[in-house]
């Protein structure tokens, strides 16, 4: 059953080698063979044709499993190819771990925490609590509010910089010039400072780290708040209500200040033209500024 479905599809049929052979000649562009997903649906910017970028979707709250994208080689192969045993999917978003809190309690204890997934936290008696006392695991990846963290006036001169979920923390002294390093655990990574070092004002160096998933994103809320008060309101979304990852709008005002950073994808799947193109706009933008 199965060799006669495959049989049908390869056309004007011709054997194996004489396929890579072809191929070897850069003529065959990809096929759609084992790129469906299960549960969502993907995009291809130039169809099946050599450089195209497929692009994985699934549903709020879910994300692409195992790749993320895909990219058709100049050879006619998928990168990252398709895996026969792990049938690409969509999966729950996962937050990372929070029972990483010190001299406190996470509730309920989980080994993993899934979008929707709500957490409280609580300090032995002896110590207090700052930031979020309630999170939840929100479809971005990340908990809501902001990292609980326990702590007793030690007289030190910085407070207590906490260990944000899925880190682990070096260093135990929050005195002028002491530093803090921190580490994402497993296969998360590391977005913000590294290390940070106590100033004589009383501030860490730097900003808070956290740990990120290959799912986890910034939503343009986000975005336009790490920005700074100055753009807050400048850079906002198309839909303000909720965030999505599409969708963002710059509002440019006549007074006040506004840095805009432009960034350029000149990765293999943009054509000579369209990043002509997008140059061309970026140089119309500049001036029109
Ligand atoms: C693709 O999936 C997205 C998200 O699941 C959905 O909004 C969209 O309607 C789907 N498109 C098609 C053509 O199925
Ligand atoms: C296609 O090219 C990539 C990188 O150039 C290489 O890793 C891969 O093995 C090639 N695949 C085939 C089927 O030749
Ligand atoms: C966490 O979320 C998952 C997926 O929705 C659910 O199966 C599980 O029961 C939740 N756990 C708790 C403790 O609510
Ligand atoms: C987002 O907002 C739109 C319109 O304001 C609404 O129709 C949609 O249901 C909202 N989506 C979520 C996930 O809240």
């Amino acid at each position: 059953m199965q060799t006669s479905v495959e049989k049908q599809n390869c056309g004007p049929c011709i054997n194996v080698l004489q396929f890579l052979l072809i191929c070897a000649e850069v003529l065959c562009d990809c096929t759609d063979h084992g790129i469906q997903i299960q549960g969502g649906n993907f995009t291809l910017t130039k169809e099946l044709k050599k450089g195209s970028l497929l692009i994985y979707r699934c549903n709020d709250g879910y994300y692409p499993y195992p790749a993320l994208t895909r990219i058709c080689q100049p050879n006619g192969s998928w990168k990252p190819a398709p895996r026969r045993f792990s049938p690409q999917k969509c999966k729950l978003v996962e937050c990372p771990d929070p029972n990483v809190m010190e001299n406190g309690n996470v509730s309920p204890p989980e080994v993993q925490y899934f979008v929707g997934n709500e957490t409280s936290y609580e300090c032995y008696s002896g110590y207090t609590l700052r930031g979020s006392s309630k999170r939840i695991c929100l479809p971005n990846g990340k908990w809501s509010g902001s990292t609980p963290i326990c702590s007793r006036d030690s007289g030190s001169a910085c407070p207590d910089p906490g260990v944000p979920p899925g880190a682990s923390r070096a260093g135990n002294m929050f005195g002028i010039d002491d530093k803090v390093r921190y580490t994402c655990n497993g296969e998360l990574f590391l977005v913000g400072s590294k290390e940070r070092v106590c100033l004589e004002n009383g501030q860490w160096t730097g900003t808070e780290p956290a740990c990120y998933y290959k799912h986890t994103f910034d939503t343009p809320r986000e975005v336009a708040e790490s920005f700074g008060g100055a753009i807050k309101g400048t850079l906002t979304t198309t839909q303000s209500l909720n965030d999505t990852q599409e969708g963002r709008l710059i509002r440019i005002s006549k007074s006040g200040t506004l840095n805009i950073y432009i960034g350029v994808d000149i990765s293999e799947s943009i054509k000579k033209e369209d990043f002509e193109k997008a140059r061309d706009a970026i140089i119309t933008l500049i001036k029109k500024v």
